[in-house]
């Protein structure tokens, strides 16, 4: 993972956390969904979490099994800095996602941004099978990428772009989209990006 975490890391040593193309003040969509999915007793991962908000307001609103995940600890210092003394009730890990194998399983998989620099095919596949491997029948599933009229790059890296009917054929079954939104992100900087948000509900195995 050395030349993706060397990358990761010098983005964010580089800028403060709100001055990055993907920061927003509060994670809106995100949070609703997975306030509306699951209670505060749920399992929720954030894949690529960096030093989002998500997880001081999920803290804030009870959440209790909350983990992150990212392959840049620097962005998850950034994070346990923010928070502090509450940083310790959450679960850290810094790892590639496509290497990664969860040793648990959980209600609410949340990823903005992460999946769509999967460009290659064995990568994406990998990705998925994280994903099987850390869910269960019933579980929750909340992607955002960048939709089909979204930038092509992001921090100097390719991206794939999706719809939701797009990204529901990468991801396949037993993931079954139950709902979809179309988000405009305004940067630090006003530019202009839409986002396609995605929800999966895992059926059977
Ligand atoms: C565009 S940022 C989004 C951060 C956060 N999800 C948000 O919405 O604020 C992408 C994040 O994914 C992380 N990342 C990129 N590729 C990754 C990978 N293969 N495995 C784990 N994390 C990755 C980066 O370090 C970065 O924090």
């Amino acid at each position: 993972m050395g030349d993706l975490r060397d990358h990761w890391d010098g983005v964010y040593a580089a800028r403060p956390e709100t001055a990055v193309s993907w920061y927003q003040a509060r994670s809106v969509r995100s949070l609703a969904y997975i306030t509306a999915a699951a209670n505060k007793d749920a399992a929720v991962i954030d894949i690529g979490g960096g030093a989002s908000t998500l997880l001081d307001d999920l803290l804030e609103r009870g959440y209790r099994d909350l983990t992150v995940l990212d392959v840049a600890d620097v962005a998850l210092d950034k994070a346990k800095a923010r928070l502090g003394q509450k940083a310790s009730r959450v679960s850290w890990i810094v790892a590639d996602i496509t290497q990664w194998r969860p040793p648990r399983q959980y209600a609410v998989w949340h990823d903005r941004a992460v999946f769509h620099f999967l460009t290659r095919a064995e990568q994406r596949k990998a990705y998925v099978a994280a994903l099987l491997a850390g869910t269960a029948p019933g579980a929750t599933v909340i992607m955002a990428t960048f939709a089909l009229d979204g930038p092509d790059t992001c921090s100097g890296l390719p991206v794939q772009r999706y719809s939701p009917r797009t990204l529901a054929a990468e991801i396949g079954p037993p993931f079954v989209l139950t709902d979809e939104t179309r988000e405009m992100h305004t940067t630090p900087s006003g530019a202009q990006q839409p986002f396609s948000y995605v929800v999966f509900r895992r059926e059977v195995n």
